[in-house]
């Protein structure tokens, strides 16, 4: 045994014959990848920055088969990763560089178990795309609320292991909101059938909550029993152009008074971000004619008889016109120039990707200091890097703000010589204003020891108290949220 790239030397041992044979046993061919051009789209993550090894990638296909798979690797000590559709953004579902892990894709559990319209909950397996949980909950006339510009390809355990946010959270809340049960593997193979759909259930510890947001690190979620709503088929959508980002948040406010739980949407995108997205997304166009420092795209939903919510919209942006909160506006008159709009804001990563290496920030302030934390840490990251680009934007109704960098558009590379200094002062004026270094991503290994270095020693404690307990040998996702 040689030791992995573990910062704390854990040994993992490589995988034996023995083990692959028995993994083939009970997984099949199709189940048990080793081929490097097999394994080769598990080992990089979304962003292109973290690449890993393995010793094989795992393809269970249903619940039995995972407990099968964790229960051997548990046995063997080989270290597991789980994976679901590899969109991560914390380097969380990767793999270590030693080669003797496994990525244990859940890629293959896709089954939309139960839709119960009645009860409004819905029962889906860890695989299935996020986009295509939405689909089922639509074909039962319901709203499965969670969305995101990756729900193409991330996966309900994805989402559930990250405590996925999105662009609806303001409305319908984190996924921790949504998630009424759960079926999880335990890091010896158990199988934890926790998939209850009531509503109320005080019995105990909520040992649910402990699998969500854990990022793998303490068991395989295999399914989950979700929270269903009523459809918003009516829907008023807006491209805002607010004076500043005071104003932005004052808009906010407004919107929230007039329009109250109709209100779904509100989201920043500054014109850096903007520009970007104009550049690289086909389709996209900049409805005004003059450009503004920042956007804010607005949007209400409710049922098909509720009052015309486009009254209601209009309604709030005239008074932020009378209040000089908004310079301009531009109200989508249907369902294309609806998506219009949706693509200047969910093309920003994408498009930032396209302009080369970047540093992702995503942070949560208390909304009144938004404005103010723009301002400061810009002016102190321009003069750390002249020229850098500040791809801000984000869900600004629930105060976070992707603050992502890019280079100067001369030499977008330097921004990486400069990576730990630049977020140095971003973090440091997060936690001045009692923020949070991730929103919405988790920690991964990106985040993990900036995030260890903001808590103190109790919090800790208790964190490496579940991991113990859960996962006492330490196999599960290691080197992940948390050293232990
Ligand atoms: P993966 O990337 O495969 O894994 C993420 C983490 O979860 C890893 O730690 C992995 O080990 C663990 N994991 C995965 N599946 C399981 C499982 N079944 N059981 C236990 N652990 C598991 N995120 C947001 O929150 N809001 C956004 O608005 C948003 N927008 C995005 C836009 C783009 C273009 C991209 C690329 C990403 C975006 N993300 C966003 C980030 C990402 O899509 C989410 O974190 C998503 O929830 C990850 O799901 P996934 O299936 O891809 O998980
Ligand atoms: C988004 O909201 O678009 C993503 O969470 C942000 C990102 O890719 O950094
Ligand atoms: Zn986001």
């Amino acid at each position: 045994m040689t030791p992995t790239d573990d910062p704390r030397g854990h040994v993992t041992p490589a995988l034996t014959d023995g083990l692959l044979r028995a993994l083939l046993d009970s997984l099949g061919r199709s189940g048990v990848l080793t081929e490097p051009d097999d394994v080769a789209p598990y080992l990089t993550d979304w962003t292109g920055t973290h690449h890993g090894r393995v010793g094989a990638v795992l393809r269970p296909r249903d619940t039995a088969q995972v407990s099968d798979a964790v229960r051997l690797c548990a046995e063997a000590g080989v270290a597991m990763v789980p994976q679901g559709g590899n969109t991560g953004l914390c380097g969380g579902a990767t793999p270590d560089a030693s080669g003797r892990q496994v990525v244990l894709s859940l890629g293959r559990l896709r089954r939309i178990r139960e839709v119960d319209p009645a009860a409004d909950t819905m029962t889906v397996e860890a695989g299935v795309p996020l986009a295509t949980a939405r689909e089922a909950a639509a074909a039962a006339g319901r709203l499965f609320p969670l969305s995101m510009g990756s729900e193409g390809s991330c996966t309900i355990g994805g989402n559930i292991a990250t405590n996925a946010g999105g662009t609806a959270v303001l409305r319908y809340g984190m996924m921790r909101e949504l998630v009424l049960g759960l079926e999880v593997v335990l890091p010896d193979g158990r199988v934890w059938d926790g998939l209850r759909a009531v509503r109320k259930d005080n019995t105990g510890y909520d040992v649910k909550q402990l699998f969500i947001g854990a990022e793998g690190t303490l068991g395989v979620v295999t399914a989950a029993v979700l929270r269903l709503f009523p459809q918003t088929p009516c829907r008023a959508t807006a491209w805002l152009a607010p004076r500043d980002v005071d104003a932005a948040v004052a808009i906010l406010s407004v919107l929230r008074e007039r329009a109250a739980e109709r209100l779904t949407a509100y989201e920043l995108v500054s014109r850096q971000a903007l520009d970007m997205v104009l550049a690289h997304v086909p389709g996209t166009r900049d409805p005004f004619r003059e450009n503004h420092p920042w956007y804010a795209l607005v949007e209400l939903g409710g049922p098909a008889a509720a009052e015309d919510l486009d009254t209601v919209l209009e309604a709030s942006l005239g008074e932020a016109f009378e209040r000089d909160l908004l310079v301009d506006a531009a109200v989508a008159t249907g369902t294309a120039q609806r998506e219009a709009l949706w693509l200047m804001r969910e093309g920003v990563s994408e498009a930032q990707r396209s302009e080369g290496p970047s540093i992702k920030h995503d942070v949560t302030l208390p909304i009144g200091d938004l404005a103010a934390f723009v301002a400061d840490v810009g002016t102190r990251l321009r003069a750390l890097l002249p020229g850098i680009r500040l791809v801000t934007y984000g869900h600004v109704g629930d105060g976070n703000l992707h603050y992502n960098l890019s280079g100067p558009v001369d030499d977008p590379s330097a921004l990486l010589v400069l990576r730990d200094e630049l977020t140095a002062v971003v973090y440091e004026r997060v936690a001045q204003r009692g923020g949070s270094i991730s929103a919405e991503h988790g920690l991964g290994t990106t985040k993990r020891d900036a995030a260890a270095a903001l808590k103190g020693e109790v919090e800790l404690d208790v964190a490496r108290a579940v991991k113990g307990a859960l996962d006492p040998t330490g196999l599960m996702n290691p080197g992940k949220v948390l050293l232990t």
